[in-house]
Formats: C-alpha cells, sequence, structure tokens
C-alpha cells in the first residue's frame, strides 16, 4: 500500500508548504472558525410574551424533559440514555451534544459484573451517537435505529439478561451510521410555519437557484400528506409525536403515541405497557398531562437562542459576514426568516422565526449520503440544517464529524451535491471575507 499513497502525500506536502509560504508573502491570515462562542447560553428559557398559565406548562414541562428515568419508569430493555435532556443539553436544556459524551458515564452505571461493552464509537470527548443500520442481513434496507445499550445490570432489571447489538461486525461490514442529537430551542416557531410558507420560500428565487443547481423538496407525511419537518431528515411532523418516537426510540419508553415496546422480551417488563398513561384523576390540567406532552409544552415554548451582535469579530465583521452568506448563496437553502402562521399561542404567533433554514430536502451528495431513506427523503438527502444557535454548538453534521465550521462547510460539496456550486463561490473568497462569514456563523 505504501507506495500507492507516498506520491500524492508527498505532493500534499510541498503544496501545503507553498500554501503556507503565499501566506507569509501576502501577510494574509488563513481563516479560522473561531470556536464555541463564550458568555452566556442565550438559551434554554421560555418564548417572550408567554401567558402566566403558559409558562407554569413550560415550567412543567422542563422538569419532566430534564429527569433521568430508571427502569420502574419503563426505561428500556434497550435504549440510547436515560433523560431527553442528557442528549439535548449544549449549551442549555433543549440544546445538543455536549463536550462530555454522558453515554460513557451511563454505560459505566450498570452494574460492572454486567457492564455492557461500550461500543466502540462511543466515546468521551466525542458526540452522543444515535445509530441506524443501514441494510439487513438479507440486504434489503433497515434505516432503523439499534440501541446502544440495555437495562441488564441496573438497578431494578434482576432477571434480565439481554445482550448488546453486534456493534463490531455492523462496522466491518459497513452497515452502521450516525446521527447526533439536533437541538431544540425555537422548536414551538418551526412547528407553527405554514406548508404554504415553506413551499412559497422553495418556489422563491427560482432561476438564482437554477444557476446554481439548488432544487430541493419538502418530506411529507405518508397518510395526510402534509409537510414533515423535524429530524435531520425532516422526517416528522409534530413536537408531540417526535417526543413520542423519541421516548421509545431513545429511552424505551412508550406512550399512548407509541404503544409497544420495541424490544418485547418478557424477562425484561418491569412497568405495566405503554408506560407513560394519561392520570384521569389529576387534581388539575397542569398535573393531567402525559410526559410526552409535557415534553411537547417545554419545547414548543423554549425561545428560541439570541445571536451575539458582536462576537466573535465585532459587529462590522458580523454585518459583513452576514451579507457574504446571502451574496455566496448559503441563504438560498438557509433561509434566515420564515414567519409563523397562525396560533393561539400569541408568543407564536405571526412572529419571524430566524432559522436559516428553508425546511426543505436538499441532495448533499455522495460525502454526506448515509444510504437511510425516511418518508420522501432518500440517501443522500437532508434537511436544511436550522443554523440558529451554532454559535454555541460542539459538533456538526448529521453524524458529527466535525467540530470545525470550515470542514463542515467543504463537507457540503462533493459528487452530485446541489451546494457545489455555492461552496466553490465561498472558497473563492479572499481569506479576510471567509473569516467575516465564519464570525457571522458564530455569532449565530
Ligand atoms: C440518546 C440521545 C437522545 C435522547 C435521550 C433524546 N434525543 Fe432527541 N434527538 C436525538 C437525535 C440523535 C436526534 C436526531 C434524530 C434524527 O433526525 O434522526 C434528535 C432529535 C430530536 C428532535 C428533532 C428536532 C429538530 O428540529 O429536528 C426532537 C423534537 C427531539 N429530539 C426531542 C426529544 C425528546 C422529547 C426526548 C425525550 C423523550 C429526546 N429527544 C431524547 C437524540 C436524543
Ligand atoms: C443546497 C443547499 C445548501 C447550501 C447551498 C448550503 N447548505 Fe449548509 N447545509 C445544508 C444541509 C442539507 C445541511 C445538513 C447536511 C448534513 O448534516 O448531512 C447543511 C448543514 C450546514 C451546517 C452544519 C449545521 C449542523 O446542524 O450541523 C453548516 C455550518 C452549514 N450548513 C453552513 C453553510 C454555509 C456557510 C453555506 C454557504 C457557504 C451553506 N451551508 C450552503 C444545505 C445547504
Amino acid at each position: 500500500m505504501k507506495p500507492r499513497f507516498a506520491v500524492p502525500l508527498l505532493t500534499a506536502a510541498i503544496a501545503s508548504l507553498f500554501l503556507l509560504q503565499v501566506d507569509t508573502v501576502t501577510g494574509d491570515e488563513s481563516a479560522r472558525d473561531p470556536g464555541v462562542r463564550e458568555g452566556p447560553a442565550g438559551a434554554g428559557g421560555p418564548l417572550d410574551g408567554l401567558t402566566g398559565t403558559e409558562v407554569e406548562f413550560f415550567n412543567h414541562g422542563r422538569e419532566d424533559f430534564n429527569e433521568v428515568e430508571d427502569v420502574g419508569d419503563g426505561l428500556g430493555p434497550r435504549m440510547n440514555l436515560a433523560g431527553c435532556g442528557s442528549c439535548h443539553s449544549q449549551p442549555a436544556i433543549g440544546g445538543t451534544s455536549p463536550a462530555v459524551n454522558p453515554q460513557v458515564a451511563f454505560a459505566e452505571d450498570a452494574r460492572p459484573s454486567q457492564l455492557p461493552a461500550i461500543a466502540a464509537f462511543i466515546r468521551e470527548n466525542g458526540p452522543i451517537r444515535e445509530v441506524r443500520l443501514v441494510r439487513n442481513r438479507d440486504g434489503t434496507r433497515n434505516g432503523g435505529v439499534i440501541n446502544t445499550f440495555t437495562i441488564t445490570g441496573r438497578d431494578g432489571a434482576n432477571g434480565c439478561d439481554l445482550r448488546q447489538h453486534d456493534f463490531a461486525r455492523e462496522i466491518e461490514n459497513r452497515n452502521i451510521i450516525f446521527r447526533i442529537p439536533t437541538p431544540v430551542f425555537g422548536a414551538g416557531l418551526i412547528e407553527q410555519i405554514p406548508d404554504a410558507t415553506i413551499l412559497a420560500n422553495l418556489a422563491a428565487n427560482s432561476s438564482q437557484k437554477r444557476d446554481l443547481g439548488i432544487s430541493g423538496r419538502v418530506n411529507r407525511n405518508g397518510n395526510d400528506g402534509t409537510i414533515t419537518r423535524f429530524g435531520w431528515k425532516a422526517q416528522n411532523q409534530s413536537l408531540l409525536l417526535f417526543s413520542g418516537e423519541a421516548y421509545n426510540v431513545e429511552m424505551g419508553i412508550t406512550s399512548e403515541l407509541f404503544q409497544s415496546e420495541r424490544e418485547q422480551n418478557r424477562d425484561c417488563q418491569f412497568a405495566t405497557v405503554p408506560n407513560d398513561t394519561q392520570d384521569f384523576l389529576a387534581e388539575d390540567a397542569l398535573n393531567g398531562t402525559t410526559a410526552i406532552q409535557n415534553f411537547a409544552n417545554f419545547q414548543r415554548f423554549l425561545a428560541p437562542p439570541t445571536p451575539s451582535t458582536d462576537s466573535p469579530g465585532g459587529a462590522s465583521s458580523i454585518a459583513r459576514g452576514k451579507s457574504l452568506f446571502s451574496s455566496v448563496g448559503c441563504a438560498l437553502c438557509h433561509t434566515p426568516t420564515l414567519k409563523t402562521g397562525d396560533s393561539t399561542v400569541v408568543a407564536l404567533n405571526g412572529k419571524d422565526a430566524n432559522l436559516f433554514s428553508d425546511l426543505a430536502l436538499h441532495d448533499m451528495g455522495d460525502g454526506l449520503a448515509d444510504g437511510v431513506i425516511q418518508g420522501a427523503a432518500g440517501t443522500r438527502e437532508f434537511r436544511t440544517s436550522p443554523l440558529w444557535g451554532l454559535g454555541q454548538r460542539i459538533f456538526f453534521l448529521h453524524d458529527g464529524r466535525t467540530s470545525d465550521l470550515k470542514v463542515a462547510i467543504r463537507e457540503h460539496a462533493s459528487d452530485g451535491s446541489e451546494a457545489n456550486a455555492v461552496i466553490r463561490r465561498f472558497n473563492n473568497l479572499d481569506e479576510r471575507e471567509k473569516q467575516h462569514l465564519l464570525n457571522f456563523l458564530r455569532s449565530l
């Protein structure tokens, strides 16, 4: 193998030396991702303008979202972690993967004698990972989530002996893909954007999009035909639905929306199924909601992240970066603002959602392809990631493959990607302009 790599490596080394020299000659600094923005999180609190009662439901929901559940609550038998807030935590509750991956400590919580082997891809300094299998053994498509842990060895799970999935084999067969948590700040605004608004925005600037090779399409619910918008492939309709599904998929807890346990081994059921149900005897409305309603209420009333006006790089650099973001063409997919429709919740009614996404799917080419199909979303298609809150995020892209914004941008370009022409234009900016753009992204 060595001789095959020697020549390209040498060429790369010479090229980088050359580039370095050019930089010193012109005095140009290479643009760099300024990194996670310091200062207050500016996220995790309720929307402005909620009524007192709505704030009560927000607080009640936040408590549940942050709760760490155990076997007696119905956790597992297979799961990825034990609380919504454990995965959605950076830089505040509702966010994404924190700097220290809690999946490692979680694995160690199981009694040492039966400690489930920690899968090789779960690392303390890496992102939280949810695993999907691309294909079944017979070659047909899978695409579903395979849980990383079992309750075996945990308190309250006596008599349950469940092995972990054989991940080593899946890795060897390249049959495994990863997803990291998406933040849910401002999710109630996203939920309230009318289908017609999404479609009108997708149809806007059509000649510019055509010239740059950008098309895009929406994902839709297979039954009622309306636009789905949550998740990396815009695969889910609403916050209630996502909450029910996440409760079952991530934590193994069943509810009135998802009634069946994913792992039905009879030695491993320690709570009534479905685990989360309506309490008909509750003394008031606040205590009468189910857990999945509480999660949905919390997320619906959760404020979007507050961008910084001057950090990093100062106000004028951020302003120039913002206009370059549009002129280069990023904004053709990452739509800066979409307006919510009518809502009985005043704080969600007719508001600007500054999400930097068109909520549509785009073909991102071979480089980002994950081989998974969800609804209309094909193996290379992903929802334009909302970029609000980007300034304080640690991991980027659906599988968390990088913590460097420059790499995240570069990864947009590969065979067949709709973003290729825009990324070429980004690459053609001079280093100072690139820096303005990166500063703008980290101000969000
Ligand atoms: C083990 C980590 C983990 C746990 C626990 C977890 N999530 Fe997530 N969450 C994820 C991942 C990964 C995604 C992206 C999934 C995808 O698109 O395939 C996600 C995405 C979401 C989204 C979509 C947001 C958007 O705009 O795309 C919502 C809503 C959500 N989670 C809610 C919840 C709720 C509610 C709970 C608790 C019941 C929960 N999550 C528990 C990992 C987790
Ligand atoms: C053709 C549409 C399109 C264009 C043009 C585009 N993006 Fe994206 N962007 C996406 C999609 C889709 C994703 C999610 C890809 C994935 O995770 O696999 C994404 C993800 C990102 C992410 C990572 C966010 C996250 O949640 O991890 C950043 C940062 C980003 N884009 C910045 C930019 C910048 C800067 C530009 C312009 C130079 C740009 N994008 C142009 C569609 C686009």
